[in-house]
């Protein structure tokens, strides 16, 4: 109950002295999961229909602080049950489910107890990565069950970021094998929009993953200069 309140407590003030409290395996998860959002919303065509927004900056923004924000909800779970690697029980599992709730009610907190003033389409992909990376286009996925274009493009663009990273970093699978896997929940888990970009942009993922430390070092700049240039987000 401690560490709940003192993380409810550090979210009014500053999301990203949390990131720290994430276990070191969670924390790079988040991090390469917005890495892979962002690869796939640069070769999005049609921004201001796919995420109601036409400025690229903040819309890569919003993909890299998405990412790294998507699981943060799971700090207010019990920690035994977030390190749990065998099977759930039912509890456990609907314990778990909670956890994009939890993550979006830590960022509205984030956002309406912080004096700066933050770009309302950043902030609505960052809450909407957080509180809809679990749906799924047939409807299956929680906590809503919502379908297709319900969802919000900015949490599709994580979700198969967040699947392609379970696959390869826990499931162990080559990047083909993970890649054969996404493109196998065609109307299922995945919509074509987001297949689309992700086969496009699969090079430019498998590149990222092979080149991971030279990668995330030009990503770390070039994130700030995307946040000099965005200014108040
Ligand atoms: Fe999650
Ligand atoms: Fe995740």
């Amino acid at each position: 109950m401690e560490k709940l309140n003192n993380c409810v407590g550090r979210s009014r003030s500053d999301i990203n002295s949390l990131i720290v409290f994430l276990p070191p395996d969670m924390r790079t998860h988040s991090m390469r999961v917005g890495f892979v959002a962002n690869e796939m919303a640069q070769l999005c065509k049609d921004k201001k229909r796919c995420f109601d927004c036409d400025d690229s900056q903040i819309i890569m923004k919003a993909m890299l602080d998405g990412g790294q924000y998507h699981d943060i909800g799971k700090l207010l779970l019990p920690d035994e049950l977030v390190a749990k690697l065998t099977v759930l029980t039912d509890t456990e599992n609907s314990m778990l489910a909670q956890h994009p709730a939890k993550t979006s009610e830590m960022l509205a907190e984030y956002f309406a107890g912080n004096k700066k003033s933050f770009d309302e389409s950043y902030r609505n992909m960052v809450m909407d990565m957080g509180r809809f990376h679990h749906e799924r286009a047939d409807g299956n996925g929680y906590p809503y069950g919502l379908f297709k274009s319900e969802i919000p493009f900015s949490a599709r663009l994580c979700s198969v970021a967040d699947m392609f990273d379970n696959l390869v970093i826990i499931e162990k699978l080559s990047y083909d094998e993970a890649k054969k896997e996404i493109l196998s929940q065609s109307g299922k888990a995945f919509s074509r929009e987001e297949l689309d970009l992700f086969t496009s942009a699969f090079e430019n993922i498998v590149w990222l993953y092979t080149h991971k430390t030279g990668r995330t070092g030009r990503r770390t700049e070039a994130r700030s200069n995307i946040a000099r240039r965005a200014g108040g987000l």
